[in-house]
């Protein structure tokens, strides 16, 4: 059962909790994605505030499970949560696991663990426990002299003695399922917080004589989120597990707490990522290649011993071998760069595919175009692909020269082997090995500059002249 129905008032927001994202992913993902990997598991979530939102996302998310979803239209606490559940749980198993929702860390083997403890036990509760430095916001662990478990209490419900116990309920639990039903309608709301506490099962069964086991669990998966500012602290540390799994399998970082990559990322040996850099979803950097400073690259592919220079941002596009991106370029969804090609600084690409070894490194625009291999492409050349109502494309052919300042109106072909004039406004196709110029034919006057100077140095004399004298008015 996992419990997903709280509001997450300390998260301030709007969005329930569950759905905040971990390192580009809701934490009720996280969650499910480990649980899911338990065989056998039969899976109830207990919903509530904002209940369709997250519904959504799990189905999202697993389009193939179909988890019973129940409820809670009230949020009375954990224990109103379970009891809420109780009567949705499948006939047949006799144990039934609790966790809460906002442990997006845990992994399905520590939970595992519980459940083995619990049979092991022959208990009719069993709490996962850990130590912490700071226990502040858990619910403290009580012992008996034997050491064993009595009690949780909640930190607004502790005296001022508990509250130093360091000892911590986890957030996730076993219970027999006999004893669950039984003991679950026995729960009270006369607490600190008015609630029903789920954590108040332990002292009922400690009190009628049933087995209570506590069970250590690694704190680095149960930090419990109720805040941002625990949110990005378990962000960091799963980063953290990130970035040392890819430097252990030989990929340098620079300055590596500055980096942030999603685990679904893969980075190839030798690859090297500078400081500052964001690399997402299903990005590959394949070996060798280098991604400089303040890189962010999403969905995208780099191949091997290409260099993306810094602050290059990549979407949806691929860069093949040896090639060198930017500083400074902007590769959109659908661009490809050839081997050994280059894309300079403020050059935007989308749907344009650049041929091996072609260049175009300078402030240019190029969407919706096929360029082909060993052209240049001069600085400031524009593809106009669009016409305010559809797309149209551009395609140059191999060892094409394009001049600076070139527009190409599209849809346009330059045939192979042409020279576009620097300048030129393209609206028509070029065959091939042909010479374009399309702009106005230059004109010289010898010797009018300093006729020019003068009559404008007259012209500024005249108007500084106070009005009224003769010559004061403005001439044309
Ligand atoms: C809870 C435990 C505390 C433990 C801590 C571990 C209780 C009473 N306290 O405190 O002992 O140390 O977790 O992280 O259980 N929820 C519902 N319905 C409700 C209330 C909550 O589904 O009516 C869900 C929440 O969405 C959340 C989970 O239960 O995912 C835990 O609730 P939360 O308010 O975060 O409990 P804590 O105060 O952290
Ligand atoms: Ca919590």
């Amino acid at each position: 059962m996992v419990l997903a129905a709280g509001k997450g008032t300390r998260m301030r927001s709007e969005r329930p909790k569950v759905l905040h994202e971990v390192l580009g992913k809701p934490m009720i993902v996280r969650l499910l994605e480990s649980l899911w990997k338990i065989e056998r598991l039969q899976l109830v979530i207990v919903l509530g505030h904002e209940h369709r939102a997250v519904a959504r996302t799990v189905s999202r998310a697993f389009p193939r499970r179909r988890p019973r979803i129940v409820l809670q239209r009230e949020q009375r606490g954990t224990g109103h949560a379970v009891a809420t559940a109780l009567a949705e749980l499948p006939r047949g198993p006799r144990r039934v696991a609790v966790v809460n929702g906002d442990l997006p860390l845990l992994s399905g083997s520590t939970l595992e663990g519980v459940v083995e403890a619990h049979g092991a036990a022959r208990a009719a509760v069993t709490v996962g426990t850990m130590e912490m430095a700071d226990p502040t916001g858990y619910g403290r662990i009580l012992r008996d002299g034997e050491g064993r478990v009595t009690e949780v209490v909640e930190q607004s419900d502790c005296t001022p003695r508990q509250r130093r116990i360091r000892e911590v309920n986890a957030g996730l639990y076993c219970f027999s399922r006999a004893f669950l039903e039984r003991a679950v309608p026995l729960l009270s709301s006369a607490n600190a917080q008015g609630e029903l506490y789920l954590t108040d099962l332990v002292a009922l069964a400690a009190r009628e004589g049933s087995a209570v086991a506590g069970v250590p669990v690694p704190p680095e998966e149960l930090t419990g989120i109720n805040d941002r500012a625990e949110l990005a602290r378990v962000e960091r540390s799963l980063l953290e597990r990130v970035r040392d799994g890819h430097m252990r399998a030989g990929v340098t970082l620079r300055m590596p707490e500055t980096t942030w990559i999603d685990e679904s990322v893969t980075l190839e040996r030798d690859v090297v990522v500078g400081p500052g850099c964001m690399l997402h979803g299903t990005t590959v950097v394949e070996t060798g290649a280098v991604v400089e400073a303040g890189c962010v690259i999403r969905d995208g592919r780099v191949g091997p011993g290409a260099r993306i220079r810094p602050y290059s941002v990549l979407e949806e596009a691929v860069v093949r071998r040896d090639a060198v991106v930017g500083p400074f370029a902007r590769l959109r969804p659908g661009s490809d760069v050839g081997p050994d090609a280059r894309v300079g600084n403020f050059v935007e690409l989308k749907k344009t595919a650049l041929g091996a070894g072609s260049k175009a490194n300078h402030l240019s625009y190029l969407g919706d175009g096929e360029v082909g291999e060993d052209v240049n492409i001069g600085a400031g050349t524009i593809f106009c692909n669009y016409d305010g109502f559809s797309k149209h494309r551009t395609v140059i052919g191999d060892g094409v020269f394009v001049g600076s300042d070139s527009q190409m109106v599209a849809p346009v072909e330059i045939g192979r082997g042409s020279y576009v004039g620097s300048g030129s406004t393209i609206t028509s196709d070029v065959p091939p090995d042909s010479l374009a110029l399309a702009r106005a034919r230059q004109v010289v006057k010898e010797g009018r500059a300093r006729a020019l100077r003068a009559l404008l140095e007259g012209r500024a004399r005249a108007a500084k002249r106070p009005p009224g004298g003769r010559d004061g008015g403005r001439r044309s």
